[in-house]
């Protein structure tokens, strides 16, 4: 495995791949590893001749400095673990490798057709900016054949089925396919995160009571209009010690506009733990 720090050595190793006709699958993250990771970069090699992970915290996307001072990071840790996962190139860029001093300053502009408007994207103003920034990026750096993301960030993936179909009709990133792949949970239900190495023990037992309610809510549903659902998943998880919801909307999986019907409704769910802000989904 080749870990690469700059744009130029990646780009003429990749050159290699492609003359040779090669596959390549793309599994962007933002280092901090587990086994919710570990699953996509499975994935990525499986499905394709050459692995290529990058590992890159982007300030671009932290509207809040303290969080983005904060976003766990071990790179020796992260290469172990993407070695032993057969994994050919890391790419571990700085910020001033991706970004000149007025990218870093200034907001990227981008059209989202209204799915940022809601949810995380109304939380945190600009993040889709700045994930859109860098991803687009790193397609075109890496021009990857397949590129994976997690479910578990369900409005990103949305925006970057978006970005992507929008930038292929301009003939951009080729025949690029984005493949979902399914959230993975600890054996208690949690959904895993980079985020969940900043919980206490205590906190990680409390945090089960987000993904217990969630599933419980499969059952209600069966029983109970969205609005009512939608509130007594608020109820429950706030009447638990230690937690507190930010929001939990119930949307349209395509549009992710809130939806009162139960055909393609996602439930898409931000709590804070103590400091620590998760999150998590559910289809019904
Ligand atoms: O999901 C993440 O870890 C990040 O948003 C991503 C896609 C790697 C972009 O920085």
């Amino acid at each position: 495995m080749q870990i690469i720090s700059t744009k130029q050595e990646l780009t003429n190793q990749l050159a290699v791949c492609v003359r040779q006709n090669k596959t390549i699958g793309f599994v962007p993250t933002m280092g901090a590893l587990h086994q919710g990771h570990a699953s996509l970069v499975r994935r990525a090699c499986e499905d394709n001749d050459v692995c290529v992970v990058s590992v890159f915290v982007n300030p671009t996307q932290f509207n809040n400095k303290e969080d983005l001072l904060k976003y766990p990071r071990n790179i020796q840790k992260d290469a172990e673990l993407l070695a032993d996962l057969g994994v050919h190139f890391v790419f571990a860029p700085t910020p001033e490798e991706m970004y000149s001093q007025e990218e870093m300053e200034q907001e990227f502009a981008f059209d989202f057709a209204g799915l940022d408007q809601v949810m995380e994207g109304k939380m945190r103003p600009g993040h889709f900016n700045g994930v859109v920034q860098v991803v687009s990026r790193l397609f075109d750096l890496v021009q990857p054949t397949r590129a994976y993301f997690g479910e578990k960030d369900f409005q990103q993936l949305a925006i970057i089925h978006h970005m992507v179909e929008r930038s292929s009709m301009a003939g951009r990133f080729g025949d690029l396919k984005i493949i979902d792949c399914p959230i993975v949970r600890e054996k208690n239900g949690l959904a895993m995160s980079s985020r969940n190495e900043r919980l206490s023990e205590d906190e990680r037992e409390t945090a089960v009571a987000i993904s217990r309610t969630l599933f419980a809510s499969l059952e209600w549903a069966k029983m109970a209009t969205v609005k009512e659902v939608q509130q007594r998943v608020i109820d429950t998880i706030n009447a638990v010690d230690g937690l507190e919801v930010e929001y939990y909307d119930i949307v349209d999986k395509n549009t992710l506009q809130p939806t009162d019907k139960w055909e393609n409704a996602v439930g898409c769910i931000t709590v804070y733990c103590g400091p620590v802000r998760l999150i998590d989904n559910i289809r019904y």
